[in-house]
């Protein structure tokens, strides 16, 4: 069975991805009318209007949830700047005009930096049974390098039993939103034994990580 459904309404067409799903809950939390769980169909697009619906939509980190405008009006946007969010512990938030391995992926992405999803680059919520520890607050420059473009394309390849690869415009930011390091190339640490996450230092290589499973 296809993990990808689709649920039409008036003005909005819901996509939902499963596969992608992290259950960070903003969703049923935001609009919890709309998002049902409990029922089958769970999303109800037409019990709140277009523009409550899409301002939840875009609260997706994982963008498990997508949605177009079957009334006219423009679908979302990327970001105007680039941003990876650390997550205390956790995975990379990535925002921006995406590609994953060179497939159109979106507007935001949830990778794993633990090492340990089984849905890689996917995060899938492994680091939560591994007890993965990474700051989300990694001490940051006190003048991080700025980038005269900030938006744009981003191309992420996660490297064989290597790093994710990133190239395009990008910041990096902590958790609460100071810059670690703005880049158009960059390698970040996938498989949870960098020394200076997030970044490779390339510890894969002593450690023998292997993307595709122990
Ligand atoms: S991918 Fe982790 S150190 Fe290179």
């Amino acid at each position: 069975m296809s993990r990808k459904q689709t649920y039409e309404g008036r003005e909005l067409r819901v996509h939902f991805d499963a596969g992608r799903c992290i259950h960070a809950r903003e969703c049923v939390l935001g609009l919890p009318g709309v998002f049902r769980p409990e029922d089958r169909p769970w999303v109800h697009p037409d019990d709140a209007s277009a523009e409550e619906m899409t301002a939840v939509i875009r609260t997706c980190p994982s963008g498990a949830l997508t949605y177009e405008r079957v009334d006219g009006h423009p679908g979302e946007s990327a970001p105007a700047v680039n941003r990876a969010r650390l997550w205390e512990h956790g995975p990379v938030e990535i925002r921006g005009d995406l590609k994953v391995e060179g497939q159109d992926a979106g507007t935001r992405a949830v990778l794993c930096r633990c090492g340990r999803s089984k849905n890689k680059p996917w995060c899938d919520n492994s680091h939560r049974e591994m007890g993965f520890k990474a700051t989300g607050e990694p001490k940051a420059p006190e003048k991080p390098t700025e980038l005269a473009e900030r938006g744009g394309p981003l191309s992420l390849t996660p490297l064989k039993d290597g790093p994710l690869q990133v190239i395009g415009n990008l910041e990096v930011i902590t958790g609460s939103g100071r810059t670690l390091d703005c880049s158009s190339e960059t390698y970040l640490c996938r498989c949870g034994g960098s020394a200076k996450k997030p970044y490779c230092d390339g510890s894969h290589a002593k450690l023998n990580f292997k993307a595709d499973g122990d």
